[in-house]
């Protein structure tokens, strides 16, 4: 079985690389799918630094690229700034979040990603790191249970779930939170299940919270005229993405009492594209996970 079949990885590699001879980071390299395309586009001397947080991804891509050019770090992107200073590395041309989870970590039962699958109610990307959903869902009352599944994962029936969730005896494998969720006897289970293992593996991995640093490590680090590309697969990472660039693409930020505009009506940021790019027709029908991924790119610099 694959490990990840990248998505939009052409459309991706073409949109991120300006500079053949530049410095670039993919920083959620998975099973290294985008960081291949992007190193296809880099001259030789190009650089590419591939971060993933979780090991079994870093070993993986360690082996898929052995390149003299690529340099494979395992970390969080919220650290990026740190974890690129490591390397050497103080500004870049190009970086890519391509967000969420790895076919390989929901397929593997033993991470506990997949209600598909029966194993520990675990889902952290870093195995043995801080709290397992398992953990969660033991140290949350149904208050913040619910507050969770509601804001993470859109579900409009939290209040009910997660008070089955907090009476039941026991909560330690996807198989007790499935069975759980299928009591409350939700309209469409596939659908609620989606949205209730959605919201627990973004809340055990704080996606959000690394999602606002790695966007501003991303945005410091970047030269003039270098872009930042996400690929988001739910609204909220993608509402995050767009509130976060929204100052940046305004012609003039001075205050509102200043008359005369002082700050050169120069955007910091521009779009590349109008909107969001999706993934094509041919692409949908051979990759699923396409289906809900939306590309944004945008480019230091202005206009
Ligand atoms: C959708 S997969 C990336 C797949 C990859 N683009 C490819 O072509 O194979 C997302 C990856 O990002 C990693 N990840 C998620 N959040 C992260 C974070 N805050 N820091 C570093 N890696 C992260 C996950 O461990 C996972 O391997």
């Amino acid at each position: 079985m694959s490990f990840h079949v990248p998505v939009m990885a052409q459309q991706v590699a073409a949109g991120l690389v300006g500079d053949p001879q530049g410095v670039y980071v993919d920083a959620t390299a998975g099973g290294g799918g985008h960081s291949r395309a992007i190193l296809e586009r880099l001259g030789s001397q190009g650089r590419l630094i591939a971060v993933d947080r979780d090991p079994e991804a870093v070993a993986q891509v360690r082996g898929a690229l052995v390149d003299g050019r690529v340099m494979v770090v395992c970390g969080r992107f919220a650290e990026l700034e740190a974890l690129l200073a490591q390397q050497g590395v103080a500004q870049i041309d190009g970086v890519l979040f391509d967000l969420g989870v790895s076919s390989h970590q929901i397929d593997q039962a033993s991470r506990g990603f997949s209600y598909q699958q029966d194993g520990p109610l675990d889902m952290r990307m870093e195995p043995g790191s801080g709290l397992s959903a398992a953990d969660l869902i033991r140290e949350s009352s149904a208050e913040e249970l619910a507050s969770l599944l509601a804001q993470y994962g859109e579900e409009r029936r939290a209040r009910g779930i997660a008070r089955a969730i907090c009476a039941a005896p026991a909560m330690d494998t996807t198989a007790d939170l499935r069975r759980v969720v299928a009591s409350t006897r939700p309209r469409h289970l596939p659908k609620t299940l989606a949205r209730v293992f959605q919201a627990l593996r973004i809340a055990v991995n704080r996606e959000p919270e690394q999602l606002e640093r790695g966007l501003a490590a991303g945005i410091a680090l970047l030269k003039r005229g270098g872009r930042l590309g996400v690929i988001a697969y739910h609204s909220l990472e993608d509402r995050l993405v767009k509130s976060t660039f929204a100052p940046l693409l305004k012609v003039c930020t001075c205050p509102p009492a200043i008359v005369v505009c002082v700050c050169g009506g120069r955007a910091l940021f521009t779009k590349v594209g109008s909107r969001a790019q999706r993934a094509s027709r041919a692409e949908l029908g051979n990759n699923r996970r396409a289906r809900s991924a939306s590309l944004r790119l945008y480019q230091k610099g202005g206009d």
